[in-house]
């Protein structure tokens, strides 16, 4: 398996390039289920699961072409020719449950796996179930599989989701998107991914109204159509590089993104004596102390700061002057990387919800394990200030989310490499 190996101590300096956002692109690839006609979508990017859902979608019938060059991802579901999502696909990307609400809209009938476990929680799918039982569709779990029909098509109506989730609303906002009638979707959750689905589903003929808002009115399609669209930049890959910069020091830009996502940054890294400034679709982060300053976080939905950026904001805790204090109320045991960070001498204490971080002057540099997707970059940003080396195993996670890491983070001048087993032995 392969490892990164990262030489800390560098200052970063320069411009980094920001993807087209994961969280983005996947719901709408999802979206191609929708219509007999091509989607072809811009700036999608080469990421584990971009490709793992591609294999998904292919396996339902909808052929997806990716030109890496271009990031031009084409897809066209002329004929559906499966309606099953085996658990071999689902239990890779937690994702591929979007294409329940999409199959049982166009085709009445779908046989998805539920997701079973995941390392961050329990996270469970009755949001989406609930929902779709709303608009009439019969449902059975049947073996770990979700059997979701309604013969006669979906029947919009108004759903309330007792609890705000991106995925559910995504879900629904599709499966509404080919069903008679209106439907009210309350609670919503407002993510700039799920505006970004909403619009491209408008481009498709749909008829949506409160995107953005926790009040979302979609009006039923019999019909929707193919269209191109570009997926949004990726605001959790921007804020990552953020803290990069944050950590190292230097001044970096990155470009392409958009700081109206990333106001959630402003008071934090205002506190810890960090600037981030945006001109146009560039956005400017650097260190204005010799030390950053302590500061406190709660992750919530949308506009709330972002559970995907706290094992980020917890690595620029434990070099900070004083102490900080990190609650997660999104996900249950997304703390993961405390114990790796902990072996590179983070001073960090757990209390159910919430964190408490002692800076430390110094990290030191140490073999650790990613083990999801967001903590293990958050080892990656340790490395990149630890005195000496630091290597980081099972970065397939990584894979799944951030496009050419190393690369992006080489040319702004730290020292990190992508070591294959072979070449760590010899
Ligand atoms: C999406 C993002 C993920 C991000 C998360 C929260 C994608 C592909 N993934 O995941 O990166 O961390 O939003 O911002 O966009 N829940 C239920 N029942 C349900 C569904 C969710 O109780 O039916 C709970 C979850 O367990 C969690 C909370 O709701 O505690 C939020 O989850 P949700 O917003 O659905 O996350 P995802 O859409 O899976």
């Amino acid at each position: 398996m392969d490892k990164i190996r990262i030489t800390g101590g560098q200052q970063l300096n320069g411009d980094i390039e920001i993807s087209g956002a994961k969280n983005a692109a996947l719901p709408l690839m999802v979206a191609a289920i929708l219509t007999d006609q091509p989607l072809v979508l811009n700036r999608v990017p080469e990421l584990q699961d971009v490709l793992s859902l591609n294999e998904l979608l292919e396996e339902l019938g909808v052929s997806a072409k990716y030109d890496g060059v271009a990031k031009k991802l084409t897809l066209h579901g002329a004929k559906i020719t499966s309606t099953e999502a085996p658990y071999e696909f689902v239990r890779k990307m937690r994702a591929s449950i979007l294409v329940l609400g999409p199959l049982v809209a166009r085709m009445g009938v779908a046989k998805v796996s539920l997701p079973g476990g995941c390392a961050i929680g329990t996270r469970p799918v009755d949001l989406h179930i609930e929902g779709l039982k709303r608009l009439g569709a019969e449902i059975e779990l049947n073996e770990g599989y979700i059997l979701a029909k309604a013969p006669n098509g979906l029947v919009g109506a108004p759903i309330h989701f007792t609890k705000v989730s991106v995925g559910a609303t995504e879900n629904l906002m599709m499966a509404a998107a080919l069903a008679k009638g209106t439907t009210v979707l309350t609670n919503a959750a407002r993510e700039p991914e799920i505006v970004d689905l909403g619009e491209c589903l408008i481009k498709m003929g749909a008829e949506i109204e409160g995107l953005g808002t926790d009040r979302i009115t979609i009006h039923g399609k019999q019909y929707l159509r193919g269209t191109e669209h570009s997926v949004i930049a990726d605001r959790i890959e921007a804020g990552t590089f953020a803290v990069a910069a944050a950590m190292t020091g230097g001044k970096v830009t990155l470009k392409h993104c958009e700081m109206q996502h990333l106001e959630y940054l402003t008071q934090p890294f205002h506190k810890a004596g960090v600037d981030i400034l945006s001109s146009g679709t560039d956005v400017t982060v650097e260190r204005k102390r010799d030390r950053l300053r302590g500061f406190d976080i709660m992750t919530e939905p949308y506009p709330g700061f972002p559970t995907d950026l706290q094992a980020q904001m917890m690595s620029m805790l434990t070099i900070a002057e004083g102490a900080g204090m990190i609650t997660e109320t999104i996900f249950e045991n997304r703390f993961m990387h405390v114990p790796e960070l902990a072996r590179m001498g983070a001073d960090i204490t757990v209390h159910g919800s919430s964190a408490l971080v002692r800076g430390v002057a110094k990290l030191k540099g140490a073999p650790v394990m990613a083990t999801d997707l967001r903590a293990s970059v958050s080892l990656i940003l340790a490395g990149l200030v630890a005195e000496g080396q630091t290597s980081v195993s099972r970065i397939y996670h990584l894979d799944r989310g951030y496009e050419d890491l190393v690369g992006k983070l080489t040319k702004v001048g730290a020292k990190l490499e992508r070591m294959h087993d072979k070449e760590e032995a010899a």
